[in-house]
């Protein structure tokens, strides 16, 4: 394709590069689908590991194979040694390039590579404390409280609910920028914890990744002072952006902050109430100061309130999402190789005319 200044699309920006039969946001309808199946129909029925299976394998009812592996490194923060682990595991485990594999082989690499990194976020985040019996894992009936008992010895039924139901809703979200970057990696044949390590990376960002844990200030703010509308105001005023609201793609309510709230609240959460308050202040204010824009409630907004109802400190969150997103990584990674196409785009040049080493700064 002819690289002209015609077809530049800053940040690729709506550009289709990919059929995808995973799944897609319905902007305008505000609704999620995996594989065609609606986030409301799954969220508190299904649990995650047939989430990942419908994603993956377009059916319910396969399993993870059970994996209780230690991060090779420990640097305090879980995400940093879930992504700096990651590469390992390929050498450790004799997985092959992508380029090179069968799909079935590469399939079963995927589910290796999640269950991979579940074990090592939920042994990085337990940190120095005693291990957990291996009776209390083996024991453990679904992948989330085998993540759960991994990392905090005995979880609530509460805490395995709003976890499933928060994993559930952030499994799949189309071409986001770590998914895209999973494909990208996946593209070159890379072998399959590259491509999960890459992913991991993108995700790391607080425009992707980071957001939830910078909802919570606003929560406690409206806590201690009981006035909503102030905190809104006092945000707004300052020309501040409000977290958890305002979507590149939805101009509906975010699909998955609807499960969630809806969640949140059949579980009592404390900060249910808070957060309700915010929410309905944030509307009202962002209706009456941006007629023109609809911003409405992002996912970021009700995946702090859930998270942190299932005790997951504020520097963690990103690594849950991480946990989460294993599952579509998953599937794109597979859609890429049957693709099998190397994503390479191109740019416009912008830099300097032909020239010789006599003309660049420093030489000599
Ligand atoms: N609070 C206040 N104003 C907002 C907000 C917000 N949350 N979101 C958008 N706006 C305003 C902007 O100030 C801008 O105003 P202007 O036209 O006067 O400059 C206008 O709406 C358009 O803003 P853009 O950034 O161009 O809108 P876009 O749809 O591209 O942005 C984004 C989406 C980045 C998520 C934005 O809404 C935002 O910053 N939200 C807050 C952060 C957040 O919640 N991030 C999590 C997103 S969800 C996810 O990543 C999984």
């Amino acid at each position: 394709m002819a690289t002209t200044n015609d077809s530049f699309v800053p940040g690729l920006e709506g550009v289709v590069a990919f059929h995808s039969a995973i799944a897609e946001p319905d902007k305008d309808g505000g609704a999620l689908r995996y594989r065609g199946v609606n986030i409301d129909d799954l969220v508190g029925r299904v649990g995650f590991e047939d989430v990942w299976s419908l994603l993956v394998d377009d059916a319910f009812g396969a399993r993870l194979p059970v994996d209780i592996s230690f991060p090779a490194f420990s640097s305090g923060d879980v995400r940093v040694d879930v992504q700096a682990s990651l590469p390992l595991l390929a050498p450790a485990r004799g997985f092959g390039p992508l380029l090179d594999i069968t799909d079935e082989q590469a399939r079963d690499h995927l589910a290796q590579t999640t269950s991979a990194t579940l074990a090592y976020a939920a042994r990085s985040a337990r940190g120095d404390r005693p291990e957990v019996p291996q009776s209390m894992i083996d024991g453990a009936p679904t992948v989330v409280e085998r993540f759960l008992t991994m990392w905090l010895g005995e979880p609530t039924p509460e805490q395995v609910r709003a976890i499933d139901a928060y994993w559930v809703s952030a499994a799949e979200h189309g071409m986001n920028a770590s998914t895209f970057t999973a494909r990208v990696v996946a593209s070159t044949g890379a072998d399959v914890p590259a491509c999960f390590a890459g992913a991991v990376g993108s995700m790391s960002g607080p425009l992707h990744g980071g957001a939830p844990a910078r909802v919570l200030p606003m929560i406690e703010q409206t806590e201690r002072t009981g006035d909503a509308a102030a905190v809104v105001k006092g945000i707004l005023d300052r020309h501040e952006r409000l977290m958890g609201f305002g979507h590149r793609v939805y101009r509906a309510e975010d699909p998955r902050a609807r499960v969630l709230r809806r969640t949140c609240q059949e579980l009592n959460a404390p900060r249910y109430e808070a957060a309700a308050a915010l929410e309905q202040a944030a509307l009202t204010e962002l209706r009456e100061r941006r007629p023109d824009r609809p911003i409405e409630t992002n996912v970021e907004f009700w995946a702090a309130v859930i998270l942190d109802f299932a005790g997951v400190p504020a520097p963690m969150m990103p690594a849950m999402f991480t946990c989460a997103r294993t599952a579509g990584w998953s599937a794109h990674i597979l859609e890429q190789k049957r693709l099998g196409r190397l994503v390479r785009p191109a740019a416009v040049y912008n830099g300097h005319p032909p020239r010789t080493p006599e003309n660049v700064v420093g030489f000599g």
